[in-house]
């Protein structure tokens, strides 16, 4: 896992970026896995900027994580409505590969079992972009998810309805479920890149990066991945013990590795 520790929330989002932009330079037509919330914003806005300066996104598909079960798509918070105004329009996708998990459907089991299909017809994930819950979870893969789940209907915990609150006008109206990619689901992408910001998040980049891999802590499953990076703010990454090292490792880096 290459961990990347940077001063400021912008910086990460710059740096994910570029490291998206690095992948479509090389591959016009790449598979994106979107995440939601708000830890990747500022990758949206550096790629529309980059978008603007002439970088061409228009072939590139993707795939949400999640998607709230039983919100309307009209609603502007269920994630079809924030995957359109902060990834598909701003960026310039084309909507037809642009894809979100069916939390409307009647039959949820065969949803998630069509989201899985089009993963694979789409030929699967080459780069998921991750944020991370304060209570360890990716996607909405909560403590104690399977970690070789596939996309299915999960109980939002109650810490993560808490946390998106903010999104609403009251706690009442967080959705209880929702469909999920399963951990196994991210672990099939053939990059992952995880972003956190802010102190709230450095507890579960911790227990991630350095814990055991436990169930207890979805993230921690990133170890057991083979190209998984890590992009982390100061506050975020104050808890870490090997912090200084990983700055030595990122300064040391072979320019043949390099992305930013
Ligand atoms: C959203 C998602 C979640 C969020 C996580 C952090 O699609 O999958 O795992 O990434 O809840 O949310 P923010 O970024 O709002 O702190």
């Amino acid at each position: 896992m290459e961990i990347v520790i940077l001063p400021t929330p912008a910086e990460v989002g710059r740096a994910a970026a570029a490291k998206i932009a690095h992948l479509v330079a090389r591959r016009p037509e790449a598979v994106l896995g979107v995440a939601t919330g708000s830890s990747p914003l500022a990758i949206y806005a550096e790629l529309a900027a980059r978008r603007a300066a002439g970088l061409d996104l228009s072939r590139v598909s993707a795939f949400a994580l999640d998607e709230y079960v039983g919100l309307p798509t009209s609603h502007p918070e269920s994630y079809a409505s924030v995957i359109r105004s902060t990834v598909t329009e701003p960026l310039g996708l084309d909507p037809e590969r642009v894809h979100v998990p069916d939390g409307l459907a009647p039959d949820i089991e065969a949803a998630c079992a069509r989201y899985e299909d089009a993963i694979a017809a789409a030929g699967g994930v080459d780069l998921q972009i991750l944020g991370i819950g304060a209570n360890g979870h990716i996607g909405f893969n909560e403590p104690t998810s399977s970690f070789r789940s596939r996309t299915r209907i999960k109980t939002l915990a109650p810490r993560t309805r808490e946390d998106n609150a903010r999104f609403f006008a009251s706690l009442d109206e967080v959705p209880t479920h929702c469909i999920t990619q399963g951990l196994g689901t991210i672990l099939d992408a053939r990059e992952l890149v995880l972003v956190a910001q802010g102190e709230n998040k450095a507890a579960a980049i911790a227990a991630a990066v350095e814990g055991p891999v436990s169930s207890m802590v979805p993230g921690s499953v990133l170890q057991w991945h083979r190209t998984a990076t890590v992009i982390l703010d100061e506050a975020a990454a104050s808890r870490l013990q090997l912090a200084d090292y990983y700055r030595y490792t990122f300064r040391n880096k072979p320019d043949f590795q390099r992305w930013d």
